[in-house]
């Protein structure tokens, strides 16, 4: 017999009730797909984009929450929220494998139509390297025409980092750990940190907390360059050595971008151990 949910239970009739799609606010979500050609594949570069976004979303949610419970000194709830923004870091790894499914025959039916659009001028993307406390002001150039994104990303920069939050633990451990002067600027090594992290690291026991938020952190950082990595990777894939629409040399600088590093000292201090 087939089945009919609602003598299981299910409801059925949704007139002057809230249903799911109302919920979520899928009237305005599933209607935001506009491609501008014919071409196939335009809608799976739309949804990629869009479904990133929706995670950076979240990313940056998780780590403005953690940031505040690290400066609380709540460090517990920090840790779960760590922990999910390197999961959804993850995520928006495996992410590529569907993009990877275009080839460069399809791409080229409509990169034209994107004009100079580019993930470039992602707001989000920046404001979670500026939460991190990669802050590289020239980056904001690019929303100067929509001042909410910018002032945001300005308010960003004069903030204490995720990373500076921490740096906040080692000094309320007791670590002459200096705070820094210029917040708008990206995190430099610093000898001082190091040294914190130095004994951190070599008596885990001791100092677990600031030992698994470091380590948090690392994960962080691990993802976030695995992505960056399956970026370039998928990148080459489609456009080879071409210009990026955003007006870069396109793989060259998406390649100079890997060796950009959120938390200095958390990697450099491996050296030392
Ligand atoms: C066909 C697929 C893609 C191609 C060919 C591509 C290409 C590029 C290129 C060449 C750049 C360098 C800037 C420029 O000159 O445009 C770039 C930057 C960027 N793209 Fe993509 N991209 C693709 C998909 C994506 C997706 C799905 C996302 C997810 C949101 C994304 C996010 C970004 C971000 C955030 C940057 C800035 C990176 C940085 O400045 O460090 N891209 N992309």
């Amino acid at each position: 017999m087939t089945e009919d949910p609602e003598r299981d239970g299910a409801r059925m009739s949704f007139k002057g009730r809230m249903a799911y799609g109302d919920y979520l606010g899928l009237g305005d979500l599933l209607t935001s797909q506009h491609p501008l050609s014919d071409a196939h594949d335009e809608m799976l570069f739309i949804i990629q984009h869009q479904t990133s976004e929706l995670w950076m979303k979240l990313a940056i949610h998780e780590l403005g929450a953690a940031r505040a419970a690290i400066i609380a000194g709540d460090l517990q709830p920090a840790f779960k929220m760590l922990a999910r923004v390197s999961r959804i870091m993850d995520q928006l790894t495996g992410a590529w494998d569907v993009l990877r499914t275009m080839t460069p025959s399809e791409y080229t039916q409509f990169r034209h139509i994107l004009g100079e659009s580019s993930g470039f001028q992602s707001h989000q993307y920046r404001m979670i390297e500026f939460v991190a406390g990669n802050r590289n002001l020239a980056m904001i150039r690019p929303h100067e025409h929509r001042p909410a994104d910018a002032k945001a990303l300005w308010d960003e920069a004069l903030r204490p980092s995720l990373y500076d939050s921490v740096l906040g633990q080692l000094r309320a451990a007791g670590f002459d750990v200096p705070a820094r002067d210029r917040l708008d600027q990206p995190h430099q090594p610093d000898p001082a940190a190091r040294a914190a992290w130095l004994a951190v690291y070599r008596d885990p026991v001791r100092h677990w907390s600031l030992y698994d938020l470091a380590e948090k952190l690392v994960d962080f950082e691990d993802y976030f360059r695995r992505w960056r990595f399956n970026h370039v990777t998928t990148v080459e894939r489609i456009i080879g050595f071409k210009r990026g629409s955003g007006g870069t040399s396109g793989v060259d600088y998406l390649r100079r971008m890997l060796d950009v590093v959120l938390f200095p000292d958390l990697w450099e201090v491996r050296t030392e151990l």
